[in-house]
């Protein structure tokens, strides 16, 4: 079977709002190497939207990364293609999963999937015009029938995908609810091409759950490493791993922080970085006033007034819960 990725591999999702050059940095240090841009709209990016097209920057020391289209329209799908051809992408994935409105309301992510022909027009498209190894990222079509699922991944492999993430998750569910195993089981079992598998990795019990429950060895984390990029870390050495120390997940937050800054420029750094900060506080016992003034951010010296409170560590209530339930900071966003 051709492999896109090789045995073992875990790639940290695409994910909107957040997968930007300094975030991926941050997940590069603690061991990740297969990363991806957020998704890019297909039409944003043929009418030479600028925004879009910074999301497209890759960082030097960037060895591996994926790019994501989402769209439905034929023409715009096919100028993307041909304007990421001017870039280099080690992967180019077509979003067929994503439930939220403003994408669905285009006919485009989750609604398009359901639409087997649809989709593997739309994706031949793409392989047609792209200089770029092509995937798709899908979610379930049924939670009991895997049947609609097989004959997608089917349509798409012929339409020339050459891997397909699979999250175990129909639309209406959005990101809760169990993973359902077993169609990303069958999936695995007959596509005849790399099956990768997405939903609910939050720590090494639930990757050993995942890859076990579906015999899939490659594995897309999403959530459980927002805030958290000690996720890899964590799931290359189970064994050895213990969560970041206080003075650890503070020293990653700024260096986080100032890397958003040196990228975007301190007015918009904050802006867009202020839920990045309470990702990284969320769950992990800091008093409440903490998270208040964190989304109050405004300047650079704002910052570095809060990273002194943060610096003061979480409550010593939280870290006597901490040490009775070792478990306690493996959580969904
Ligand atoms: C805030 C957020 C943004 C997301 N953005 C994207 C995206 O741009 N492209 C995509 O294919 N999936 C996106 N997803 C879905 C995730 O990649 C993943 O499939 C989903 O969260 C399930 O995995 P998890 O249970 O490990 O979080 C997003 C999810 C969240 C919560």
């Amino acid at each position: 079977m051709n492999r896109i990725y090789p045995e073992n591999s875990l790639i940290l999702a695409p994910l909107s709002g957040y997968t930007d050059l300094p975030y991926r940095r941050s997940a590069r240090r603690f061991g990740c190497r297969y990363c991806f841009t957020e998704m890019i709209d297909a039409a944003s990016l043929a009418y030479g939207n600028a925004a879009t097209r910074r999301l497209l920057d890759r960082g030097a020391d960037e060895e591996w990364l994926g790019v994501q289209l989402v769209g439905s329209h034929p023409e715009r799908i096919g100028r993307a293609a041909e304007i990421l051809n001017q870039h280099d992408f080690d992967v180019l994935d077509f979003n067929l999963g994503c439930p939220v409105a403003k994408v669905v309301k285009k006919g485009a992510g989750a609604v398009l999937g359901e639409d087997a022909d649809a989709a593997a027009a739309a994706l031949e498209l793409i392989t047609n015009r792209s200089r770029h190894p092509v995937t798709a990222k899908i979610r379930i079509l049924s939670e009991t029938d895997p049947e609609p699922t097989l004959r997608l991944i089917k349509k798409l492999i012929a339409a020339g995908a050459q891997a397909i993430t699979v999250h175990g998750r129909i639309r209406s569910k959005f990101y809760s609810g169990p993973v359902h195993f077993d169609i990303i089981a069958a999936a695995r079992e007959t596509a005849g091409v790399q099956i990768i598998a997405n939903g609910g990795v939050t720590g090494a019990s639930t990757y050993a759950e995942l890859r076990g429950k579906t015999g899939c060895d490659t594995i897309m984390a999403a959530r459980g490493a927002i805030g958290n990029p000690w996720l890899f870390r964590e799931l290359a050495a189970p064994e050895n791993y213990s969560p970041p120390a206080p003075e650890e997940l503070s020293d990653e937050l700024e260096r986080h922080l100032r890397e958003m800054m040196a990228y975007y420029g301190e007015t918009r750094a904050l802006r867009v970085g202020r839920k990045v900060v309470l990702d990284y506080l969320r769950g992990r016992g800091f008093p409440g006033h903490l998270k208040e003034r964190g989304t109050a951010l405004l300047t650079s010296a704002d910052f570095a007034e809060f990273m002194k409170l943060v610096r003061q560590g979480p409550a010593a209530r939280y870290r006597r819960w901490q040490r009775a339930y070792p478990e306690a900071d493996r959580r969904l966003a």
